[in-house]
């Protein structure tokens, strides 16, 4: 292991002196979950400012919700309560760090709980991140680059990115330690299925994320070059399980161009697999690939081939994906969802 990282490590310093510039094709808005797919320009070099809390909305705190396999029953509200979100099964993950199950309370610098977003056994959702299965060293760090603003979004719209940045800001290093020891211990488990396909279902973007219509307005449209990922139960999306698995579709033909690039480089870059490991599960630094939602690591690349993550290691990726238009970074994603996580 560590000899073939030493190795992409040569690969990547010869790469890196002869690409300083990038390809600049607009953002692949299909991964960002917005309602437009006009991109928003912004590019600014430096940080983003930083954004008010939004106000949470008002949910109904009377219903009760339940979802299969749960005993517990839910409000929306509390399911959506970013201070105490509604944990399902806590059968399914170690007791949760204070920060994990409720964030911190204060006016100033409020950070929520990490498993309204992240979930409580860090599967996460296409519109953030899935946390199970990366290494303690790799959340640390991604969390000083959020703290230290190095990491920030291709389009502004991506609100939950800029509240991710002040809940770091806003975390003490024991707070750092705390949680990435939590969700670093956490297994990943197999969440999306890849499918290969024309059309993909007709949706409506939704908080950064896709929910496929319903009823009189639900069909199928073309792909074209996009991934739509959708959650396999809407419903559960709604009520945030936990356990909920995705459908990713993607264009035809994309997972063997994927493979090749992937696994070779396509003549055009270092082959992923020197640095992500031979079954992609990640080698330290590079954290783990398989079964990973597309959308995110569709986001992710586009936003380190701009010099929007530009931590340690971000800038590695960066001189990586200079070279590789929307459509490769496309394969690439489709094929490394597709495997065994
Ligand atoms: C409002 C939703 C939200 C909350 C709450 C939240 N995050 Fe995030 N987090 C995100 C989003 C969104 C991203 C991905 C950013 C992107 O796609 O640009 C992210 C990314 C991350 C990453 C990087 C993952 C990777 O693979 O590089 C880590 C680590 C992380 N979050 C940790 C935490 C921790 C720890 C907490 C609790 C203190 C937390 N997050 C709370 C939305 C959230
Ligand atoms: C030279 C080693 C190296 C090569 C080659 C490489 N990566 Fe990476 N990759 C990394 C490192 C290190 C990181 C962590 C970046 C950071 O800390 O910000 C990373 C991060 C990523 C991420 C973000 C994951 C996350 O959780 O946010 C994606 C997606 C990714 N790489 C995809 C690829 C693909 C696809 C290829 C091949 C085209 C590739 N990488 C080739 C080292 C590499």
């Amino acid at each position: 292991m560590g000899r073939r990282f030493v190795a992409a490590k040569i690969a990547l310093a010869s790469l890196a002196a002869c690409t300083q510039a990038f390809a600049a094709e607009p953002p692949p808005m299909w991964a960002w979950g917005v309602a437009t797919q006009a991109p928003v320009p912004i590019y600014s070099t430096t940080a983003p400012p930083p954004i008010a809390e939004p106000p949470a909305p008002k949910l109904d705190s009377t219903r009760q919700l339940s979802i299969a396999g749960s005993k517990f029953r839910f409000t929306a509200a509390q399911i959506s309560n970013r201070h105490a979100p509604a944990d399902w099964y806590p059968e399914d993950h170690p007791p949760m760090p204070g920060l994990v199950a409720k964030g911190r309370e204060d006016a100033k610098s409020p950070v929520w709980a990490c498993a309204f977003c992240h979930m409580p056994n860090g599967k996460g959702r296409p519109e953030n991140a899935g946390l199970a299965g990366l290494s303690y060293e790799y959340i640390v760090q991604q969390l000083y680059d959020f703290k230290n603003d190095l990491r920030e979004s291709s389009d502004k719209r991506k609100v939950e990115t800029q509240l991710m940045a002040g809940f770091a800001k806003a975390m003490k290093h024991e707070d750092i330690k705390a949680v990435a020891t939590y969700f670093s211990s956490l297994p990943m488990k197999p969440s999306v299925k890849v499918i290969e396909s024309a059309s993909a279902p007709k949706t409506i973007a939704r908080d950064g994320a896709y929910l496929p219509l319903t009823g009189a307005e639900a069909g199928m449209e073309p792909l074209g070059s996009r991934i739509i990922e959708v959650p396999a139960s809407p419903e559960d999306f709604e009520k945030r399980n936990p356990r909920l698995s995705y459908i990713a579709y993607v264009p035809i033909g994309s997972l063997e161009k994927g493979e090749n690039l992937v696994t070779t480089g396509g003549g055009k870059t270092t082959p992923c697999i020197s640095c992500h490991g031979d079954d992609l599960r990640g080698v330290n630094p590079a954290p783990p690939l398989a079964g990973r939602s597309p959308s995110y690591m569709m986001r992710q690349m586009y936003d380190m081939q701009q010099r929007k993550r530009t931590g340690l290691y971000g800038q590695q990726m960066a001189a990586v994906l200079a070279d590789l238009s929307n459509d490769e970074m496309l394969a690439a994603a489709a094929y490394v969802a597709s495997l065994q996580p």
